[in-house]
């Protein structure tokens, strides 16, 4: 069995926990539910969420890893010997591998369209839409692609914490925010920045109701990457030393930073091409966007081609940092309790998931007419029970355990790094007061109204 690694170095930890934060739900799925909720009000509600729910969540994510430098399951068995509580860590493991999967589908969209960028087929393709749902629905080459960052993920895996995980985080997420940088500063040249600017930054107060209020919270959960497994393996893997709530801010900070000049990128297009509306839905950026690279193109190619490139490459390696942190809670728990090796357990998760991933890649194809619960596809299943089930249950579950189940002089403890930090006492009293109060009667309350309503 090889010795429990630890990550090498306070920025390999807040990169690495970035990573996991800044993913699809950034780029995709951000704007897409900021242009079906109203814009500005959407985003003020969201921003609301993450401070109040989601930076304490993963404050108690990384406590429990952490203080047991264990996996998920070995993490809770061993803080509550006994008891049901090791159920939580078992769920968290189990939703980590289903996310991968169906995670993996659209990764490998990403993939393809970062190829056809290159191949210059994005810039000159005559009807985007068309494209989209002739590949999205083909049976073999979205396969190719499910099984390609699938592989990307478990190269990096392979390598282990310090010589996998850091390493790469280290490399990838500098990189990330510099193509960022680069393509706001293109966007807010378009012609329909302003208009995008005030959808953005003017909130419409008429628009709030309980549903943007349940996709804020639920958006919220799924970017910062909270109530599972994964934070909670990488918090097993920080230092002694490791401040867990500046870590905490700082990757909250990020992710929405991100989010944001997500949305400052891709609106500026929408506003700009006007044939879509911003509320377009998933389809923004494999459909909309092409439209918009194909207009730059035409007036300047090279400037079209590049950011076509740029952006599919952004997506890319932004699905693929949160690939890593969902594949390895599952390899740590396989090396972990069954003793398998490194290699031997990444591969079984790797080949496990290029499963589960066909299935679901398959539902937008072959497999369409195969339904689940409510006719549901394999995709909407497999994304139903992880996002809408077993993350708010684990949600709620990990604000109880961590406020009410753990001794509050041992999470004081851990917060303080033994006594040797100080903070001021108000922050004590808050974080209490959100984990043990806000954030669980808050999630139950989405709960019920997703699945009453
Ligand atoms: N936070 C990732 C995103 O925004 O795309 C998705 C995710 C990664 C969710 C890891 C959950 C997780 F454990």
């Amino acid at each position: 069995m090889e010795k429990r690694a630890t990550f090498g170095s306070k920025i390999g930890i807040v990169l690495a926990a970035a990573g996991s934060a800044v993913g699809l739900g950034n780029i995709w799925r951000f704007p897409t539910e900021v242009g079906e909720n109203g814009g500005a009000v959407f985003i003020i509600i969201y921003i609301l969420c993450v401070v109040l729910i989601g930076m304490p969540l993963m404050t108690a994510e990384f406590i429990v890893g952490r203080k047991t430098h264990k996996n998920p399951v070995d993490a809770y068995r061993s803080l509550a010997p006994g008891t049901g509580w090791v159920m939580q860590g078992i769920l968290g493991i189990f939703v980590a591998w289903i996310i991968l999967s169906y995670y993996s589908v659209v990764a490998g969209w990403t993939l393809q369209y970062l190829i056809s960028a290159v191949t210059g087929k994005v810039t000159t393709m005559s009807d985007s839409a068309a494209y989209f749902t002739h590949f999205t629905q083909s049976a073999w080459m979205p396969l190719v692609m499910v099984a390609g960052v699938l592989l990307m993920s478990h190269w990096v895996i392979v390598h282990g914490v310090q010589g996998g995980i850091e390493r790469y985080s280290k490399f990838l997420m500098p990189l990330l925010l510099l193509i960022i940088a680069v393509l706001v500063g293109g966007s807010f040249a378009m012609p329909g920045s302003d208009e995008a600017l005030r959808f953005m930054l003017k909130p419409d107060f008429s628009k709030i109701n309980g549903d943007v209020l349940l996709s804020a919270m639920g958006q919220a959960f799924f970017s910062l990457s909270v109530g599972m497994g994964a934070l909670l393996t990488y918090g097993s893997y920080f230092t002694d030393d490791a401040k867990l709530m500046t870590t905490a801010r700082k990757v909250v900070v990020i992710d929405t930073l991100v989010a944001i000049m997500g949305g400052f990128i891709i609106f500026p297009a929408v506003f700009s091409v006007q044939t879509v509306a911003p509320d377009a839905g998933p389809g923004l950026v494999f459909i909309t966007l092409p439209s918009v690279f194909q207009m730059a193109f035409a007036n300047v190619p090279m400037v079209g081609w590049v950011f076509a490139v740029m952006f599919y490459l952004l997506l890319l390696l932004a699905a693929l940092t949160s690939m890593i942190s969902l594949h390895e809670p599952v390899t740590a728990f396989l090396i972990e309790r069954t003793g398998l090796s490194r290699p031997v357990a990444t591969t079984v998760v790797t080949v496990t998931c290029i499963l589960l991933g066909s299935l679901c890649s398959l539902s937008f194809g072959p497999l369409a007419d195969v339904r689940f619960l409510f006719g549901m596809t394999f995709f909407d299943f497999f994304d139903f029970i992880s996002a809408k089930i077993i993350m708010p249950i684990g949600g709620i579950l990990l604000s109880i355990f961590v406020g009410w189940y753990l001794p509050k002089d041992m999470v004081i403890k851990e917060l303080t790094n033994n006594h040797t930090l100080r903070f001021p006492r108000w922050l004590f009293v808050s974080f209490f007061f959100l984990i043990r109060w806000v954030a669980p009667l808050a999630i139950l309350a989405i709960f019920i109204d997703e699945l009453l309503f």
